[in-house]
């Protein structure tokens, strides 16, 4: 079998991941993927650093087994703790991380106040001491954790009153700044991106990881004469880790996101 056919394996916590890989389907449709939901073990980001490097390193172990030509971890929170550690082990391999969207988001206008929001995990990360670090003279940096948030989205509650609430306490803080971007650092937020707007204001602009994301995996995949040169439309397989022996049991919660035609 020639290698450019098999898929590309994109991993998260639970339905974050969905938001890379709408972008990834759009760049490259003739592609095959593997989603990977670890929603058994979800939210990764109130967990400790070895625990998420462990789990993402048995979900890749599994997936490689059954053949991929490469891996997009789609969770800034696994990606900060294990992405180093996966290339380290596997330096042949083609793995691709996502990083919080400071590099487009401290463009936005002259010297911006910027927060970025993500898991406690990630933010508590040497990654992203050091990606703070680079920015650190074009911007003002609120680096802003957001515990429970995960949740809603992965019950699919992306809207209503309840969201609201919850945003406009934990949001609060960040409404006494003066902020000009916020970078949405964890893939599930993406999902809920109108109620932050609506609380934290529509003037100031959102920006994420996933089109980066899809951009890089695509540049790695064409050095590497690995894109599938078919003309046919790629196929979609999730994966729950909650209902393992079952394929696209997530398909009905990926529906409400938007998911539906990356099915048919
Ligand atoms: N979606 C993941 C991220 O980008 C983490 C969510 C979780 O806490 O499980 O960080």
């Amino acid at each position: 079998m020639t290698k450019n056919i098999l898929p590309i394996a994109v991993f998260d916590s639970g339905v974050g991941g969905v938001s890379v890989l709408m972008e990834l389907v759009n760049m490259m449709p003739h592609e095959n993927f593997i989603y990977f939901g670890d929603t058994a073990n979800a939210p990764y980001g109130i967990k400790s650093a070895c625990c998420v490097r462990e789990l993402t390193f048995s979900v890749y172990e599994k997936l490689k087994a059954g053949g991929i030509k490469a891996f997009v971890i789609a969770c800034n929170t696994a990606t900060s703790v294990a992405v180093a550690a996966l290339r380290e082990k596997y330096p042949e391999d083609i793995i691709i991380g996502i990083e919080p969207a400071l590099k487009p988001a401290v463009k936005c206008c002259e010297r911006p106040t910027v927060a970025v929001l993500a898991t406690p995990l990630t933010l508590k990360e040497e990654k992203f001491s050091l990606l703070l670090q680079r920015f650190e003279d074009d911007a003002r940096v609120i680096p802003f954790a957001c515990p429970g948030l995960v949740e809603f989205v992965e019950r699919g509650e992306v809207e209503g009153e309840r969201l609201h609430a919850f945003l406009d306490e934990l949001l609060a803080p960040l409404k006494k700044e003066e902020l000009d971007a916020v970078v949405l650092g964890c893939t599930h937020y993406p999902f809920v991106k109108s109620e932050i707007s609506s609380v934290i204001g529509e003037n100031v602009q959102i920006f994420d990881g996933s089109v980066g994301t899809a951009l890089n995996t695509r540049r790695r995949l064409e050095e590497n004469n690995l894109l599938n040169d078919t003309n046919e439309k790629g196929r979609v397989i999730f994966i729950d880790s909650s209902y393992p022996n079952e394929e696209n049991t997530s398909k009905s919660m990926l529906v409400k996101f938007g998911g539906e035609y990356l099915c048919s």
